[in-house]
């Protein structure tokens, strides 16, 4: 078969690991033809191809980033896209297409397959809020990354008596904040899924510099918000692609601490250090199973799916079911964050 191969949206640590893993199977187990196109749909429409061969993958594993390149490009919103779309497929004969994605690249994935191309989709995000799958590919080492972060910053606000402001990635859910936070020992955890109230936070800070401890550490999910007609009136700043503009609410969280409380406040935006780097064997392993069960999945005719990890077991979960929607924090781990803060 010729099997197609994108990598689209954001990049994060483990991409290379399910290209590695799509090639390996392709050519080594099934004989396959494995053709990548560059920067994600994009290179469809342009007609970008690259056909993989075992050079490309090799020494991979440990390389953060997507030797396929990406883009932030969606077939479905740019005109006459589709249609380029389906002719570079016929052109180049492909037969099934691999997506390696986020929710922005599953959804563009979700409508060309309504035009009958046989897509298996393969979750990806740091931010981890791909609906229907336990984990998706870079959210273990962003984790990682803003964990030790926080760790280095927690004793520099210890030594200055400070308040430390950490803004990290998720815009939609708060998986990056609040697991970080847990694992850093975060004293507050803001995450889209709970507009805050800065009156309380406030109120917090104060008493637990007066009682217990004079530095504290706020981890902001880029995606926080404050509830609407609280005091802290905030309204979620996006870009010109609808994107959120990094450190916006980690400034005015911090500003509006600094002003309440007296307190000497700094913020860190950790931004795109979340998605670079050496990836854990953890995200290594999820994009070797993801990349393996997309190529047998093909080859068993199975289509119009994504790979998904539930209770430890990979498994196929139907594309149309998934697209489009955001996998949101459960109340249960929020409780954990404010439990021990
Ligand atoms: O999609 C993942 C993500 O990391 C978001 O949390 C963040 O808002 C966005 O990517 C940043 O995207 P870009 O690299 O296009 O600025």
């Amino acid at each position: 078969m010729r099997i197609g191969l994108l990598t689209g949206g954001g990049d994060c640590p483990g991409l290379n690991a399910a290209i590695r893993a799509v090639v390996k199977q392709g050519l080594g187990e099934y004989g396959h033809s494995i053709i990548g196109f560059r920067n994600g749909w994009k290179g469809v429409v342009d007609g970008d191809v690259m056909p993989l061969e075992r050079q490309h993958i090799r020494n991979v594993l440990p390389v953060g980033g997507t030797l396929l390149g990406t883009a932030r490009f969606h077939p479905n919103a740019n005109d006459g896209s589709m249609d380029a779309v389906l002719a570079t497929l016929e052109a180049e004969r492909i037969e099934a297409l691999i997506c390696i994605g986020g929710d922005g690249t599953l959804h563009a994935a979700s409508k060309v397959a309504e035009s009958g191309v046989k897509i298996v989709a393969i979750p990806k995000t740091i931010d981890n809020d791909v609906f229907g799958t336990d984990l998706s590919i870079g959210f273990h080492t962003a984790v990682n990354i803003a964990t030790e972060a926080i760790d280095r910053i927690h004793t520099t606000a210890e030594s200055h008596n400070r308040v430390m402001v950490v803004e990290v990635m998720g815009r939609h859910a708060g998986w990056i904040a609040v697991n970080a936070g847990i694992a850093g020992g975060a004293e507050i955890v803001l995450a889209p899924e709970e507009p805050f109230d800065m009156d309380k936070i406030t109120k917090f800070l104060k008493h637990r510099h007066r009682a217990h401890a004079n530095f504290s550490i706020v981890v902001v999910a880029e995606g926080a918000h404050a509830i609407p007609g609280s005091s802290m009136e905030y309204e979620v700043q996006l870009g010109k692609y609808g994107e959120i503009v990094a450190g916006a609410i980690g400034e005015r969280v911090a500003a509006e601490i600094a002003a309440r409380t007296g307190f000497d406040t700094r913020l860190t935006v950790l931004g795109h250090t979340q998605r670079g780097g050496i990836p854990t064997p953890t995200d290594r392993i999820l994009g070797s199973r993801f990349g393996v069960a997309a190529v047998d999945a093909i080859t068993r005719g199975e289509t119009n799916v994504m790979t998904a990890l539930r209770d430890d077991s990979v498994v196929l979960v139907p594309l149309s079911e998934v697209a489009g929607k955001v996998k949101h924090v459960p109340r249960e781990l929020l409780n954990v964050a404010h439990a021990l803060s």
